[in-house]
């Protein structure tokens, strides 16, 4: 599957490479960037939370969610983005099936692609350089 997203990558090394002067520091030689590698952050999927997850998983919760999931902590606690991984795996979560007003919508296709990969990849942080995902273009896989 990685193999797939070769070019995808490669494209995202140009634009970080060329397209952001001062990301000189390269120190931890890792290819965690949200922008460049193929290894997904917490940058790539915080804008999904909170586009499809916050609304519940916030703080107080709401709908009876059991947890926020506001940030990167939330995620890491009892190893949380496991369960994450699962109940988006399985449509089990964003809960379509709640009676709700608005009615929840289901996951874009792509956006569930970003959260399951980042779960398997190992839920990896933001990239030390940017630790607010300021400067981190947010990358969403295409559609499986
Ligand atoms: C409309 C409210 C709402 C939204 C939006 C929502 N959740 Fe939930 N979530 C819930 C509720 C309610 C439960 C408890 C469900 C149950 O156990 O019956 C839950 C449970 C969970 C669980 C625990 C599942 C388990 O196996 O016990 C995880 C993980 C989770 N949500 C992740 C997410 C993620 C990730 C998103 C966004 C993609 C999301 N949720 C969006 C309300 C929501």
């Amino acid at each position: 599957m990685l193999n797939g997203l070769r070019p995808l990558g490669l494209l995202g090394a140009w634009i970080v490479a060329f397209g952001c002067a001062d990301n000189g520091d390269d120190s931890d030689g890792q290819e965690t960037t949200g922008g460049g590698g193929d290894m997904l952050t917490w940058c790539d999927v915080e804008p999904i939370l909170e586009a499809h997850c916050q609304r519940c998983h916030t703080e107080p919760q709401q709908n009876g969610a059991p947890f926020p999931l506001l940030t990167y902590e939330d995620t890491q606690e009892d190893e949380r983005y496991e369960m994450m991984g699962g109940a988006v795996g399985r449509d089990f979560m964003p809960p379509v099936w709640l009676d709700v007003d608005p009615p929840v919508q289901p996951l874009p296709c792509s956006e569930k692609q970003t959260l399951v990969t980042w779960v398997d990849q190992g839920a990896a942080p933001p990239p030390a350089n940017d630790p607010s995902c300021l400067a981190t273009s947010p990358v969403l896989l295409p559609c499986q």
